[in-house]
Formats: structure tokens, sequence, C-alpha cells
């Protein structure tokens, strides 16, 4: 059975999507069947593997609002499969204020896909809205990448909080994957210093991989590709493929 896994951190610009392609593809590379949904309005995800959207192709908006099933939604580029995204979803959140079961719809469209695959990677938001509790309700397993910055932490107890409550009232076989440390910079005391303040926080749930500052995972999402394609011998995309073996290995536990 598939495991749902939703990639999130309300703090902007910290790799969530980044990882989600080259994680989803490093593993596709590792024969698994892996499929992306794009669940932010910004369409990072959906234009970062290289994919156009046009008038006719339904998105996770509409598959979130209507009964239109979610297959017809798919879109499968190389190895990765993906239900695309764009603005139109910047208006779900209202839309979907007095609907019953708002929290629920993600999780319902994807009981029939689930299955076709071994893991579903959620890309989310830099905001713990709806559609961040929508991800959550529907996932297994939640990642959070942590930049490698000063105030690393900063803000995660409130992402925290909210995965108590999603776990406490919406959705309780929901548990912590993992943290990831992203953007590192070997060259530098503070990345080192961050990592042992993370580690001390997350302990055994702080990937050993970490991803370093790499201008190639840069270059790569502007060519629409993995930077396991675009670069495969760069420290990005070796540090992805590690990340992919560690993951395959990780066991969970409660967060
Ligand atoms: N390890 C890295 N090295 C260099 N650049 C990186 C790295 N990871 C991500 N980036 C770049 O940093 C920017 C932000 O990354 P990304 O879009 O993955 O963050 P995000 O958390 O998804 O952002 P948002 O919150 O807006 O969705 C992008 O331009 C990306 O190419
Ligand atoms: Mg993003």
């Amino acid at each position: 059975m598939g495991k749902i896994i939703t990639i999130s951190n309300q703090k902007g610009g910290v790799g969530k999507t980044t990882t989600i392609i080259n994680l989803g593809y490093a593993l596709s590379l590792l024969e698994k069947k892996v499929l992306i949904i794009d669940l932010d309005p910004q369409g990072n995800a959906t234009s970062g593997i290289g994919v156009r959207l046009n008038d006719s192709q339904p998105t996770i908006y509409e598959i979130m609002m209507t009964n239109l099933d979610i297959k017809s939604a798919l879109i499968k580029r190389n190895n990765i499969d993906l239900i695309p995204a764009n603005i139109h979803l910047s208006g779900a959140t209202i839309e979907l204020i007095n609907e019953p079961n708002r929290e629920y719809k993600l999780a319902k469209a994807l009981d029939k896909i689930k299955d076709d695959y071994d893991y579903i990677f959620i890309d989310t938001p830099p905001s713990l809205g709806l559609l961040t509790i929508n991800a959550l309700a529907a996932s297994d397993e939640v990642i959070i990448p942590v930049q490698c910055e000063f105030f690393a932490l900063e803000g995660l107890s409130q992402l925290l909080k909210t995965i108590k409550k999603v776990q406490s009232s919406i959705n309780n076989k929901l548990v912590l994957n993992g943290v990831i440390l992203t953007m590192y910079d070997i060259r530098t005391n503070l990345s080192k210093e961050v990592y042992e303040e993370v580690k001390k926080y997350f302990e055994q749930k702080l990937y050993k991989t970490v991803i370093p500052r790499n201008v190639s995972i840069a270059e790569s999402s502007s060519h629409g590709i993995s930077v396991i394609e675009y670069e495969p011998k760069s420290s990005g995309a070796i540090s992805y493929m590690n990340l992919a073996k560690e993951f395959l290995q990780q066991v969970s536990i409660e967060v």
C-alpha cells in the first residue's frame, strides 16, 4: 500500500519543493513508483519538473472542489507522475470554508489512487492554512525541511503544534518521518552549529544526510529537471541520492 508523505514548513524558501522533486526523482531511480501532488498555488513543483499547463488540464483544484476523478489530472513525466497545481488553488481556502469535511477533500481524492504508488509526496505552501491541513489529514507521515540559517528552529514549534492538533482531531495515524537540513554550507561554523542545535531538538529524527547549498540544485529547477538529471556528479545530486537511500531505511516513530 502506498505511503503518503507531506513535506511542510510554513517558512518560505526552505527547500520544500526542491526536496520533493529531487527526493522523488532519486526514489524513482531506486525503482520506487512516485507521485507528486502539487498543493501549492505557486505551482513550483509543477514548473520545477518541467510541466507547462494548458487551460484544459485539470489540476488539484478541480479534483478537490468537484467530483472529478483524480486520474483525469494525472501527468506522467519520465519516471514520476504529477498532479499539478496553479494559481486557481489559491481560491480553495476560501471556497472550502463552509464545506462539510473541508479538511478531508484531498484525503478522499487520494484514496482512489493510493495503491498505485509506493510513495505519494505532497508539496505544501508556506502556510499552515487549510491546504496544509488537507495535506496532513491525507498523510501517513510528514517531513520537515529546515534551512541552515541563524534562526533555523524559529517557527517550528508552531508547525509541531499544528501536526499534534491534526493527530489528535483529524488524523491519528500521522507521524513525523524526519527533519532534513537544507542549504548546508560546509565552509561555515554556522551550519555545524545549526546541525547540532536541530540534532539536540529532534535527535534520531534528524536525517544524517544534509543537503548542501549547491548552485546546480538552483539551476536545475529553472530548467524543469531534477539536479540528478541536470548534473549527476554535483554535491546536490549525490546528497539527494543519499537522502533517498536513508529515507528507505527510515523507520517511523511518533513525534
Ligand atoms: N540546496 C540548495 N542549494 C541552492 N539553492 C537551493 C537549494 N535548495 C533550494 N534552493 C533554491 O532556493 C529557492 C527556494 O527553494 P524551494 O522553492 O524548494 O523552497 P520552498 O520551501 O518550496 O519555497 P516556498 O515556501 O515558496 O514553497 C529556490 O530558488 C531553489 O532553487
Ligand atoms: Mg515550494
